[in-house]
């Protein structure tokens, strides 16, 4: 079991298929994800990808199909995935009530760690949220929430997680910080599979990126072969306005020193 999980990807999803009720989603359903690599799931509002990372993480049956993560069958050994994955739903999962630190205590004791206050702390200090560690939760600034939600989702370092849309709704600064951290997870060899609908957050982040569309994979490949994909750049001449700055420069002079000599200098030798 143990040489079966070190080899072969991450995840593998083939055929996969899910409908609710009449409303088909996910359609034939076929990607691989590297170990320790990043993997961006690309689509529309309701195109699926939450349903896809349901599947995955053992919260939803699938209709047909089969997906492995980290070498487990996510139907027959479903025990099994979820000791290897962590998710970070949608919408942020913490307990307002308790603080920061509290929630990392209360899942390293779920999940039956030794030394849970330790735990707390490490992660703390690893998301700069050490000073607000004691705060309660409800306090917290939507940045600082989704990071405390994907500090939990690291407690007792699965090797596989899923990040459902990770920054929808953070400002740029802390947009810039959930890619660090997502960053440093695949550098310490974490397998991240993410949603989302920011085609920059794909471009900065993924190895990989795949784009759901009408219930199936319509493309997948990194981001050098989706630009293939398109004709090459072309380039264009427009015409440019000035802008306040050039204004301004042009009257007052780059160096701010335009009717000086230079200017006797000019009307002589004119
Ligand atoms: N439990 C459910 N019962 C019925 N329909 C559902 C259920 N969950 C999802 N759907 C529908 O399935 C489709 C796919 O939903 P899903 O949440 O997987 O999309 P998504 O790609 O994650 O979208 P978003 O970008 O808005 O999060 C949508 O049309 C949604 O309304
Ligand atoms: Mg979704």
């Amino acid at each position: 079991m143990t040489v079966h999980q070190a080899q072969g990807p991450a995840i593998r999803v083939q055929g996969l298929q899910k409908s609710y009720k009449e409303l088909q989603v996910l359609r034939g359903v076929d990607f691989e994800v590297a170990r320790g690599s990043i993997f961006a799931l690309l689509g529309s509002n309701g195109a699926g990808k939450t349903t896809a990372v349901k599947i995955l993480s053992t919260l939803l049956k699938a209709d047909a199909g089969t997906a492995s993560v980290h070498g487990f069958d996510v139907a027959t050994q479903p025990a099994d995935v979820r000791e290897s994955i962590s998710l970070t739903g949608q919408f942020a999962a913490v307990d307002e009530i308790l603080s920061g630190r509290e929630n990392l205590v209360l899942i390293a004791r779920l999940r039956h760690l030794s030394d849970p206050g330790q735990i707390a702390d490490d992660l703390l200090a690893r998301f700069s949220l050490t000073d607000a560690g004691g705060r309660k939760v409800s306090t917290y600034s939507g940045g600082m929430r989704r990071r405390i939600d994907i500090a939990m989702s690291l407690v007792g370092n699965p090797p596989v997680i899923f990040l459902d849309e990770p920054t929808t709704g953070l400002d740029p600064q802390a947009r810039i910080e959930v890619w660090q951290t997502v960053r440093e997870l695949a550098d310490r060899g974490t397998t991240v599979l993410l949603t989302t609908q920011y085609l920059d957050e794909a471009e900065q982040l993924a190895d990989r990126i795949a784009i759901l569309h009408q219930g199936r994979i319509i493309v997948n490949g990194t981001l050098a072969e989706l630009k293939q994909l398109l004709p090459p750049a072309k380039v264009e001449y427009i015409e440019k306005q000035p802008t306040l700055e050039d204004v301004f420069l042009t009257l007052v002079g780059a160096d701010g020193h335009k009717h000086t000599g230079d200017d006797r200098n000019v009307a002589t030798n004119a």
